[in-house]
């Protein structure tokens, strides 16, 4: 494992740390689950909030594939203790390859941009750029894709753009990880 793919995983492990944003899932997954439960033990999901539902599945989702290590600034160096209002709205650091510079786009302005089954699409068919983890997205269930596109729907528009791609050559003007060459 290289270093990079290091920092990105510790970076998930301390987001799962956050009890508090998986707890929320946890609670109305097992709630859902217990179909055969007495009466009282399903009344807080009973009348299922569905939105509600994929929302806090979203978060979950988002936290456990570690979107925020790449999409939040600071999120990999701070812990992940950026507060929800201020995630997912893309960086400027580059990250520097064969592929060029690529910057994690702001997803909070791409999601607010885009319909829910186009989401769909460009999940299972865009060729992402690296390091933007692809196999993430296409290892997901449908409905884990329509509860990331709600969960980030829900915290609402925010941010500036990030930076467009640079083709390969071009001098980025801010900082950039730079990959090592692939091993021969
Ligand atoms: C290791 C860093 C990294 C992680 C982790 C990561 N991304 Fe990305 N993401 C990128 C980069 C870099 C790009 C730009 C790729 C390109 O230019 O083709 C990108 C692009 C995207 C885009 C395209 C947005 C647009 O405006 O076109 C979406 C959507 C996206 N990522 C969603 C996610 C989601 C959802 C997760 C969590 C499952 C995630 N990303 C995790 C780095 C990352």
């Amino acid at each position: 494992m290289n270093r990079i793919s290091f920092l990105v995983l510790a970076a998930a492990v301390g987001a799962l740390g956050a009890a508090t944003v998986v707890a929320p899932f946890a609670r109305s997954h097992g709630g859902a689950a217990t179909q055969g439960a007495t009466a009282a033990d399903v009344i807080p999901t009973a009348s299922a909030a569905q939105p509600d539902d994929a929302v806090a599945r979203g978060r979950y989702v988002v936290a456990i594939a570690d979107c925020n290590g790449c999409h939040t600034p600071g999120f990999a160096q701070n812990g992940g203790t950026t507060p929800e209002r201020e995630r997912l709205v893309g960086d400027a650091i580059g990250w520097q390859g064969p592929w060029g510079t690529t910057y994690a786009p702001n997803l909070r302005l791409f999601f607010a941009a885009v319909d829910e089954d186009a989401w769909l699409a460009t999940a299972r068919q865009r060729e992402f750029l690296p390091p933007m983890p692809t196999s993430s997205l296409r290892a997901m269930s449908d409905d884990d894709l329509r509860a990331v596109y709600r969960y980030v729907r829900s915290i609402g528009a925010a941010g500036v753009p990030a930076p467009a791609h640079l083709p390969p050559g071009r001098v980025a003007a801010g900082p950039v990880v730079a990959f090592p060459a692939p091993p021969q």
